[in-house]
This record gives C-alpha cells, sequence and structure tokens, in this order.
C-alpha cells in the first residue's frame, strides 16, 4: 500500500476477488483501510470493490460494506437451476441458498450490489428468462456477463464452454428483453460498451478499450501479473514484492514486453471496422495466446452492427429502450480520430489512428 500510494496520487481503485475474498475475513480488510487511509494522500479518490461468491455474506459483513463504503459485486449465474448446475460445495451440493442468504443480508443493510454472471453453453440457452430472474428477482440494476471458455483453454475446450455465437445471441436476447421504458437506468456491462462502440465512443470496459495498462494484480504471494485473468501463467509474471519494488516492476521491461504484446494488432483486426472500440478483445480470450484474436470476435462485430443498424433507424422505442445507456455513453470519450474519417461502412478502423489506451 505505501509503495503503491508513493506512486500513484489520482483516483485509486483496488479490487478484491479471489479465490473467495470473504474468506480473509472482516479485521483483514480493516487492516487494509486504516493503511490505505494512512498512505493516501489528502484528497485523494480511494475506492474498494469487491467480488464474492456471497455464500459467506452475514449481517456482519454487510453492515461492513455499508460502513466502509465497499462496492460488492455478487456472483449469480441464474436462477437456481442455473446457478446450481455449475456452483457446488466439496459436497456436490448447489450454493443457491446461500448465496440468496448472501442477497438478502446485504438488502437488509441497505448494500446496492452488482451482479457478475457466467455465461456457459448450458444456462446461454435460458438467457431470456435469467436476463428476467437477474432484474425482476434479484433486482440488479448492474450486470455484467463473463463468457466461460474453459479456464481460458480454448484450443482444448470442454464441453460447457460457450459454442460460438452463442454469446452474441445471449446478449440479443437480454437486449430484447430489456424494459421498455428503461427510467430506472438498467446497466449490462456488454450492452453499455456495445451501445457505445456503435455510437463511436470509448467504452469504460478494459476488454473493450485495449486499457490492460490501468491495471496490475498483486497476488497472495506478492506476485505481480498484469491482470488476475493471467495467474495461471507463470511466463506472465512481472516480478514479485518480495524481491523487487513496486516502481522497478511497473516500469521494468517485463511488464513493457507483456503489454506490447497485449497491444500488437492482429492482421484481421487491422482491417476491422470496430477496431477503435473492440481492440481485439480481452488478451487473456485470445485464441492460441495473446497475439492471437478474441474468441468472440465473430459475436461482438454481430453485436456492434446489429446496434448501429438500431440505432441508425432513430426508432424512437430503441432509444426509450436503451435510454441510459445511451445517456451514459454521452458522457463516454469521443474517439477523436474516429471523426477524422469514417470507414464506408460507419465503423472506425485501426488506420485512422495510433492513439494507444488512455486511463479510465
Ligand atoms: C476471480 S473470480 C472469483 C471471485 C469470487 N470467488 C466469486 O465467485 O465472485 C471473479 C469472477 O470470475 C468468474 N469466473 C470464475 N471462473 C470463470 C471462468 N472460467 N470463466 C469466466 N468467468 C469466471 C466468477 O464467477 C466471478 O464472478
Ligand atoms: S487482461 Fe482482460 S480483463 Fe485484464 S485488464 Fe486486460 S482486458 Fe481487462
Ligand atoms: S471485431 Fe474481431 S476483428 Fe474486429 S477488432 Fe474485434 S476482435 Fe478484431
Amino acid at each position: 500500500m505505501q509503495q503503491y500510494f508513493q506512486l500513484f496520487n489520482g483516483p485509486a481503485c483496488f479490487i478484491w476477488h479471489g479465490g473467495e475474498p470473504l474468506l480473509a475475513g472482516i479485521p483483514f480488510y480493516e487492516f487494509a483501510l486504516d493503511l490505505q487511509k494512512n498512505h493516501c494522500s489528502k484528497h485523494q479518490r480511494v475506492e474498494n470493490l469487491i467480488q464474492t461468491n456471497a455464500t459467506l455474506i452475514t449481517d456482519q459483513w454487510a453492515e461492513f460494506f455499508r460502513r466502509s463504503g465497499f462496492h460488492v459485486g455478487v456472483s449469480i449465474d441464474g436462477d437456481a437451476i442455473a446457478h446450481d448446475a455449475f456452483r457446488i460445495d466439496k459436497g456436490g451440493a448447489g450454493s443457491f441458498a446461500k448465496v440468496w442468504s448472501g442477497i438478502e443480508a446485504l438488502r437488509r443493510h441497505n448494500v446496492p450490489f452488482g451482479v457478475v454472471m457466467v455465461l456457459t453453453a448450458d444456462n446461454a440457452e435460458r438467457m431470456r428468462s435469467i436476463f428476467r430472474f437477474l432484474t425482476e428477482k434479484v433486482k440488479a440494476k448492474n450486470i455484467s456477463i463473463n463468457a466461460f471458455i474453459d479456464e481460458y483453454q480454448y484450443s482444448r475446450a470442454s464441453s460447457d464452454t460457450l459454442k460460438r455465437e452463442q454469446f452474441a445471441a445471449a446478449i440479443r436476447d437480454c437486449m430484447d428483453e430489456w424494459p421498455q421504458d428503461d427510467a430506472e437506468g438498467l446497466r449490462l456491462r456488454e450492452v453499455d460498451s456495445i451501445v457505445a462502440g456503435a455510437m463511436g465512443k470509448r467504452s469504460r470496459a478494459c476488454s473493450f478499450n485495449g486499457g490492460c495498462r490501468n491495471y496490475f494484480c498483486v497476488n497472495h504471494d506478492g506476485a505481480i501479473y498484469p491482470c488476475d485473468n493471467f495467474t495461471n501463467q507463470p511466463e506472465m509474471k512481472l516480478g514479485n514484492l518480495t524481491s523487487e519494488s513496486l516502481s522497478i516492476i511497473l516500469d521494468g521491461p517485463i511488464r513493457s514486453e507483456v503489454l506490447s504484446r497485449f497491444e500488437s494488432i492482429h492482421t484481421d483486426c487491422n482491417r476491422c471496422q470496430w477496431y477503435l472500440v473492440c481492440h481485439n478483445g480481452c488478451p487473456a480470450q485470445r485464441v492460441d495466446g495473446v497475439e492471437g484474436k478474441f474468441f468472440l470476435c465473430e459475436d461482438r462485430r454481430k453485436l456492434f452492427s446489429y446496434t448501429k443498424r438500431l440505432l441508425d433507424m432513430r426508432r424512437p422505442d430503441s432509444y426509450l429502450k436503451f435510454r441510459s445507456s445511451l445517456k451514459r455513453a454521452n458522457n463516454y470519450e469521443r474517439f477523436s480520430y474516429c471523426t477524422k474519417k469514417k470507414s464506408p461502412s460507419g465503423g472506425y478502423s485501426p488506420g485512422e489512428a495510433t492513439a494507444q489506451s488512455q486511463p479510465k
């Protein structure tokens, strides 16, 4: 913490995940908050986000989250059938009931929470009813969908791995099921980013804006990785805090080389009209390594084109439906180079600019 705050004095965001981060216990986080308070500069904004499977959330935890202002993300894959199909304990029992009890504790203490759902080959087929469950029963206002791609071993995908096109179909299902008049401001990370991209705006999500430079991940043993998605790949280790300083690791040649590999432009992306609003997706989800192409490339293209057509038609019902996404996108940065030259098909291609990613 001390080293971090010596290096950075802008807005700071700590994301706690795991494993299961609640196993560390409340005193651990109280200690971390004390360290943040002691080392941050006077008016520095410091945020904490925790991503949890929610099975351990009690009234004490919920009260701690409320008091300390933690942003909470709950991992839930849909209703009990969808969730318990994968999220089982070591005895094989489903964990949905415990998750629900955790959600109720958050509600009792008025702790707002977002939801991360993992989309599998299985639950993708029921996306419409799952989306209704998440919005109507869980009453989630902020949803993210993570594509399950077999521990990121794309070449040896298991049967649970999302099939090509399932992702686009599932997102379309959510868009179809979207409340007709989104007055209350529903946010689904993927739809938000696709709407922003279709408008030529820079999404806030790293997997669309090529924003890996804004992050690093600290492991329990002091090892530093570019992102938690790479902690299973020893060759991606950037260094270790037990033997080097944070500044040496972050400014060092290994990180520089790794990030330039992330940013190398795939031949297909080089010709793609959506490059500036896609950036070849998340490097951890590229086929055959970080220099490969984003596993969900085709799905993304379809979604960008579909949404752009929808917006180009200027139908009042679409504007009403997605009004909160459109409003947010309006505040996002426009790719300045997009305004210089649009490709004939209305997209945005890499030849138009060489700009690197900007901080969030
Ligand atoms: C680091 S993980 C786990 C943190 C915490 N134990 C939880 O369940 O939220 C953070 C998120 O990634 C999701 N996740 C785990 N394995 C995944 C996989 N193979 N593919 C996509 N998302 C995954 C989890 O469901 C969770 O929402
Ligand atoms: S590797 Fe993926 S998840 Fe991690 S910062 Fe980069 S785009 Fe985001
Ligand atoms: S849509 Fe596909 S080709 Fe285009 S930038 Fe994204 S990953 Fe590359």
